[in-house]
């Protein structure tokens, strides 16, 4: 049985939905421990109630990045995860953290990368006025919002839309594509190589569109 540790920083959407799937599909893996930097991260009673390990290692008690990132992943090494999943992870991760989990640290991003990195990705996407956004489930790397593509999803841009309501038409996305992309990486399905992502078995993107 694999281990997945999950980090997050607030309500835990994302968390739950790879949780459920976990137990749903019997994945060969199981949820080790969920870890927020913020005590007030509503995803985490959650997790409790769940019977899954929580932990608050709040950054703002911590002098440095380094000292925090440092204390971090010596929490999540302590439940040996295969995979480290950022869930809605609001605190940038140094190099150091980053190349300690090199190809088995995973976060989702509220937009088609490489458009609109960064935060407020949905202003972002309205703003620009482009037709398709979505979200990208990707391997973590130094450069903020960059790192390996595993899995994208895309929603339309509709005229009547504000942030609010593009941002529910993502997230409903990420719940589909973020357990799916997870699910691949403990099924050992992907294989990245010279920075790129090629799933086995997964010839064909329309899944990943609009939901299908
Ligand atoms: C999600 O929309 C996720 O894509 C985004 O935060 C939200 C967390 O929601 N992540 C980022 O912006 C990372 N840069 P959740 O706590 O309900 O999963």
């Amino acid at each position: 049985m694999k281990s997945i540790v999950i980090l997050i920083s607030g309500r835990g959407s994302n968390m739950r939905s790879i949780v459920a799937a976990a137990a749903q599909q019997r994945w060969p893996a199981r949820v080790a421990a969920v870890i927020s930097n913020r005590a007030d991260a509503s995803g985490l009673e959650w997790a409790r109630e769940q019977g899954i390990a929580t932990e608050i290692l709040e950054h703002r008690s911590f002098l440095s990045r380094d000292a925090f990132d440092e204390v971090l992943a010596a929490r999540i090494d302590s439940y040996q995860p295969d995979v480290v999943v950022l869930a809605g992870f609001m605190r940038i991760l140094g190099e150091a953290f980053v190349n300690r989990y090199d190809g088995r640290l995973l976060n989702i991003h509220p937009s088609l990368l490489p458009s609109f990195p960064g935060l407020h990705t949905h202003r972002q996407a309205l703003e620009y006025g482009v037709k398709v956004h979505g979200c990208t489930v990707h391997f973590v790397t130094a450069k903020l919002d960059r790192g390996p593509v595993v899995a994208q999803a895309a929603v339309p841009v509709l005229d009547v839309d504000d942030e609010l309501t593009l941002a529910a038409r993502v997230l409903e996305q990420e719940h589909i594509v973020y357990p799916r992309a997870v699910r691949w990486i403990v099924e050992g399905r992907v294989v990245l190589r010279d920075g790129l992502v090629r799933v086995v078995g997964e010839e064909s993107v329309q899944s990943l569109l609009f939901g299908r």
